[in-house]
């Protein structure tokens, strides 16, 4: 969607997840002023705009193959829009003499976004690190001051715990001084299509349904996923293992001990083929990740998977006595 004003710069990421098979991802973008890169595909995105976005006027959607090329556009946007501000043209001078740009990154921030800075020639090491907090958010108390240089890369929902950063704070430090705020959306502001999660993000001004579902069947898939993911964390506690995240959203680490048992348990589960969950390490720690993020999923697939689950880990752990 175009922009009829120009907006403070704030660029949010995109969407995923739940709802990650579906055929559409995209990412919402405030007038960012680089306008020849968007890939503009109303009819593809098969959505009335405000109507069933309830979309800002001023903001613009378009699709990318997924988070990780949807990272790296709109972190080329940010790099675009701060240089020409310092009177600096990235397209045609390139960055050898550049005005500097400093980047900021939650310590949790996913992969890809270093990835996406490291090809944006802005040096996945040459960051300043925002600590966190045991569930994987920036904490709001201590940012350090952005200036109008800044690039603040943080997150609507975190990989593993699907937490969430703390936008009120982040964008008001970043409104005082002009700092571009990316926020990584891969699946986490999915949360704003629901009433009961749409607090969580907070500060972005942004709602998305599709045309396939409206407004009320997203609300409702995204409710669902995150039941489903208290009753995973639910069935596995009292299965006595150890729920390692809070689980804000649709994620839930869980740890069954130590990695030896975890990688065992991990891979009975997958060879089990009810359901496919994976391995992480959260904090330090080895751990299985469930993220529900489909829409075909329901309650029998959740109770169906939750007992293969209790099941490989009651077998892996005997043979282990
Ligand atoms: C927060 C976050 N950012 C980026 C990505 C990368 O997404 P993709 O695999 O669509 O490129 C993911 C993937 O899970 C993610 O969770």
């Amino acid at each position: 969607m175009r922009s009829r004003t120009r907006a403070e710069e704030f660029s949010a990421g995109h969407l995923r997840g739940p709802g990650g098979r579906w055929p559409v991802r995209f990412r919402v973008v405030r007038d960012f002023g680089w306008r020849k890169a968007r890939v503009e595909s109303r009819e593809a995105l098969g959505i009335h705009r405000r109507e069933i976005l309830g979309l800002p006027e001023q903001v613009e959607a378009a699709f990318t193959t997924g988070a990780t090329l949807a990272n790296f556009t709109a972190m080329a946007a940010a790099r675009h829009r701060l240089l020409a501000r310092a009177g600096w043209d990235v397209g045609a001078q390139g960055l050898y003499g550049a005005p500097e740009i400093e980047v900021f990154v939650s310590e949790e921030s996913h992969p890809t976004v270093r990835k996406g800075l490291g090809l944006l020639g802005l040096g996945r090491d040459r960051v300043r690190e925002l600590p966190t907090d045991s569930n994987g958010r920036v904490l709001a108390s201590g940012l350090p001051h952005f200036g109008a240089q800044s690039l603040v890369c943080v997150q609507a929902g975190n990989v593993n715990s699907g937490g969430f950063d703390p936008f009120p704070e982040l964008v008001a430090a970043c409104r005082d001084t002009g700092a571009w705020l990316h926020v990584d959306g891969a699946f986490g502001l999915w949360a704003l299509a629901s009433r009961s999660k749409k607090s969580l993000a907070r500060g972005i001004e942004v709602w998305a349904a599709l045309r396939s579902l409206g407004r009320e069947g997203v609300e409702s898939m995204i409710d669902r996923c995150c039941r489903y993911a208290e009753e995973f964390a639910d069935g596995l506690r009292e299965g006595g293992y150890e729920i390692l995240n809070e689980v804000e959203l649709n994620q839930v680490v869980v740890s069954f001990g130590d990695d030896v048992v975890n990688s065992a348990i991990i891979a009975a589960v997958q060879g089990d083929g009810v359901c496919w969950c994976g391995p992480t390490l959260w904090r330090g720690r080895s751990a299985m990740r469930i993220s529900v993020s489909c829409w075909a999923t329901v309650g029998d697939d959740v109770r169906r998977s939750l007992a293969s689950i209790l099941e490989c880990a009651r077998r892996v752990c005997q043979r282990r006595i």
